[in-house]
């Protein structure tokens, strides 16, 4: 497979962590789209929605995520917003695929309920219904897989046979 393998899902759902694992797996380079950005702006993602704002912050995540498309074939993480915006699914659906990774709503606030550096999970309390309709969307991606109780590697082997599948 020569296309970009595109990792979404909610923050704590292991995007960053399981990438690198997946990548090394298909001999490729990983990327974190939020640190490619963050290492542009020379500021933290936390301190872009501060001051600039969230419509700032998803341009700046469109705009890298198009530029993507000059990498070789790679593993990247997108952030937990990324898939939402209709643009970017229409550009990943072209040059990669996605793969959701599924993370029930109780992990994921365990994972991030002390997370400094997300903007959006200083208020957990607004998660279920921001989760919710985030389902949604994630369930837009070529494949899926569920996370809770599996290891980095087994998570990378799942959907390494995935992606054979859609090979064919
Ligand atoms: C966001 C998730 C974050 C980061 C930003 C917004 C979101 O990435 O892009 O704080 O909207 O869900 P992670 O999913 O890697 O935490």
């Amino acid at each position: 497979m020569d296309k970009h393998i595109y990792l979404v899902g909610f923050m704590g759902s292991g995007k960053s962590t399981i990438g690198p694992v997946l990548a090394r797996k298909m001999k490729r380079p990983f990327h974190d789209l939020d640190e490619l950005i963050e290492r542009e702006q020379n500021k933290t993602i936390a301190t872009i929605f501060e001051t600039k704002g969230e419509p700032f912050f998803r341009e700046l995540e469109s705009h890298r995520l198009v530029q993507s498309q000059d990498l070789e074939p790679c593993v990247m993480a997108l952030g937990g917003g990324a898939f939402l915006s209709e643009f970017n699914r229409k550009f990943i659906s072209k040059h990669g695929v996605s793969v959701w990774l599924r993370v029930p709503l109780q992990l994921a606030k365990a994972r991030c309920k002390d997370s400094q550096d997300r903007p959006l999970a200083r208020d957990l309390k607004q998660w279920d219904s921001l989760f919710q309709v985030r389902e949604m969307h994630y369930s837009l991606a070529d494949v899926q897989v569920e996370v809770a109780l599996k290891s980095p590697e087994q998570i990378a082997s799942e959907i390494q046979e995935h992606l054979k599948e859609l090979q064919g």
